[in-house]
């Protein structure tokens, strides 16, 4: 197959969709790879590492001529999607759950879309999983960040000329970004807590040497779908969290919010009263302000002010740390290429696989994902 990787065109994207190492192991499997000029340099790759890792690098047109397959990061515009050849597949982070319209236009192009984001959450699908693999790294970031924000130390220390004290982190979430938040605040030697409403998640926040806050009642038990995820849960638990919340928020100094319900609005956990009780010098990292926020003051790409407390959206943080999320990014796509692969290295996408009938948005000039489907 021709596989084409093109120069990501969407505002604060950084990262790409092939690196050295992923496109040595594509000319391993006997595909080509053809890049655009420039498409790594915002992740650390120069054209000429492409070049000597088997790639032709050269301009869009050249790049798409007879491509098979087009990764990318990001999803096109409507000017980037007239450019694609009739009957390529296109896989990346495609937006799914607010891709309807999108949906119908990859149709009318007769181009084939796979959502990196719907691989399902199977044992098999594990090397494949980009929101695992992104989530991860913008925990990591967020607590990077967050310390940056932050006008003191994060580790206890004790000098001669006295103690400074370890800074509070609060993690609200604890799925995949929550879990290494955590990690990455006790590396940084920070008293850590963190609160989910899923059971499952309190023993691996104890394991991690974290705090775990929460209403536990019977709602809380029976929390977690059988995918593993959160439910939306009712307005009376979510009284009694805020209550909670707010008694425990008023003492933290750095807050990680990674609260999110899939397809849905993020839930509402630090509300102004809340953000407005911290003291000066506090620092909110909403990780999911892309999704509304699970602080309503958050606001995409934005350090706000609020008292003296810094409320930060930043909408891309895997982003922020470009050259490792790359390189896991392309990794996924390499994992699930097998999967649209036939005899001799031809595409011949495997339709009736579970991971492929769940990622597959649009094939044959339709829109064939339940989810995407009008009516
Ligand atoms: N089997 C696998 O390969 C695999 C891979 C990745 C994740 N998972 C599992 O999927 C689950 C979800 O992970 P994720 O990080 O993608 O989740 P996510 O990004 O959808 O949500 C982040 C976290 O927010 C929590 N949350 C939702 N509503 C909340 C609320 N009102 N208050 C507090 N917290 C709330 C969720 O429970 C979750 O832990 C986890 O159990 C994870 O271990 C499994």
């Amino acid at each position: 197959m021709k596989i084409a990787v093109l120069k990501e065109r969407r505002f604060n994207e950084t990262r790409t969709a092939a690196t050295p190492e992923s496109v040595k192991k594509l000319i391993g499997l006997k595909h080509s790879v053809a890049i655009e000029a420039g498409a790594g340099v915002t992740a650390g790759i120069r054209d000429d590492d492409y070049v000597a890792a088997g790639a032709t690098v050269g301009s869009v047109a050249d790049v798409l001529k007879g491509a098979d397959i087009i990764f990318k990061v990001r999803a096109p515009d409507a000017a980037e999607l007239a450019t694609y050849p009739k009957g390529a597949a296109l896989l990346g982070l495609l937006d799914p759950y607010a891709a309807k319209k999108e949906a119908a236009a990859y149709a009318a192009a007769g181009v084939v879309t796979v959502a990196m984001e719907f691989v399902p959450r199977i044992t098999r699908a594990q090397s494949m999983d980009v929101l695992s693999s992104q989530a991860n790294l913008a925990g990591y970031r967020a607590v990077i960040e967050g310390s940056q924000l932050y006008g003191r130390a994060m580790p206890m220390m004790m000098t001669a000329a006295g103690t400074v004290a370890a800074a509070k982190v609060f993690v609200m979430g604890a799925g995949v970004a929550g879990l290494q938040a955590i990690a990455t605040a006790r590396r940084l030697g920070a008293v850590v807590s963190a609160t989910d409403v899923r059971p499952a998640s309190k023993e691996q926040v104890a394991s991690l040497g974290a705090k775990f806050i929460a209403v536990e009642d019977d709602e809380f038990k029976a929390a977690e779908t059988a995918a593993g995820y959160a439910k939306p849960m009712s307005a009376e638990y979510q009284a009694k969290q805020a209550e909670l919340v707010a008694s425990h928020i008023v003492k933290q100094d750095i807050v990680v919010t990674t609260a999110l319900i899939p397809g849905r609005a993020a839930p509402v956990l630090v509300t102004e009263a809340m953000v407005k009780s911290m003291r000066p010098g506090s620092v909110i990292i909403d990780l999911a302000v892309a999704q509304g926020g699970n602080c309503p003051l958050s606001k995409p790409d934005e350090v706000v002010d609020v008292n003296g407390v810094k409320v930060a959206g930043f909408t891309n943080l895997p982003g922020r740390i470009a050259a490792d999320a790359s390189a896991l990014y392309a990794r996924n796509l390499l994992a699930l290429l097998p999967l649209l692969t036939g005899e001799n290295a031809a595409f011949a996408p495997k339709w009736d696989d579970e991971i492929v009938k769940a990622a597959v948005l649009t094939k044959d000039g339709a829109v064939v994902h339940a989810a995407l489907k009008d009516g």
